[in-house]
C-alpha cells in the first residue's frame, strides 16, 4: 500500500516535471525509512569508495617514498587523512543504522583508525606507523579481497 502511494507520488512528480531527482530522493527517503535510518545510495557509496581508494593510494606513495617524508609530504598526508575521515561522514551518521550492515559494523572502527593515524602524523616527532597501515583498515569491510 505504502509502496503504491510512493509510486504514485513519484509518477506525479515526474509527470509534472516539477521535482528534480535529488528532490524526490530526499522527499521519499524520510518517508520510507524514518529519521533513525540513513539510506545510502549505491552512487553515494561508490563515490566515497573511489575517493577513499584514490586518497589511500596517494598516502601510500607519500609515506613509502624512498626519499623520506618531508614537511610538505607530512602536511599532505595529514590533509588526506582528514579528507578520508570526512568522506566516511557520507556513509551515514555515527550510531545510526544504514541499509549496509557492513558499513554499520565497521564504519566507526575505520574512522577511529584514520583518527589514530592522523594523531601519529601530527605528533612531535611524527610517527607514520599507523598511516602505513591505513590501507589495511579497508580490510575491516573488504576482507580477503572478496568485496
Ligand atoms: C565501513 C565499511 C567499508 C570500509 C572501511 C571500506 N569500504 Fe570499500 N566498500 C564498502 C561497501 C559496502 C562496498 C560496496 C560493496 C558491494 O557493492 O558489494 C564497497 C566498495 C568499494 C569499492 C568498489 C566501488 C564500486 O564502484 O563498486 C572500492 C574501490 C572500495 N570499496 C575501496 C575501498 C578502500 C580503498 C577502502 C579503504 C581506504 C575501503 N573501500 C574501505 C565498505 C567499506
Amino acid at each position: 500500500m505504502r509502496r503504491r502511494v510512493l509510486g504514485l507520488v513519484t509518477a506525479l512528480a515526474l509527470g509534472a516535471g516539477m521535482l528534480g531527482c535529488a528532490k524526490i530522493g530526499s522527499f521519499m527517503r524520510p518517508l520510507t525509512y524514518g529519521p533513525n535510518f540513513d539510506y545510502i545510495t549505491k552512487e553515494q557509496l561508490k563515490s566515497v569508495m573511489w575517493q577513499l581508494a584514490r586518497d589511500v593510494n596517494r598516502i601510500d606513495a607519500l609515506v613509502n617514498d624512498p626519499a623520506g617524508v618531508g614537511p610538505a609530504q607530512r602536511d599532505e598526508i595529514a590533509r588526506l587523512l582528514v579528507i578520508m575521515e570526512d568522506a566516511t561522514g557520507r556513509l551515514g551518521r555515527e550510531g545510526i543504522r544504514t541499509n549496509h550492515p557492513l558499513v554499520d559494523e565497521h564504519r566507526d572502527q575505520f574512522r577511529a583508525d584514520l583518527a589514530a593515524a592522523r594523531r601519529g602524523v601530527s605528533a612531535e616527532p611524527p610517527s607514520y606507523t599507523l598511516t602505513r597501515e591505513v590501507s589495511g583498515a579497508c580490510l575491516h569491510c573488504h576482507r580477503h579481497g572478496t568485496r
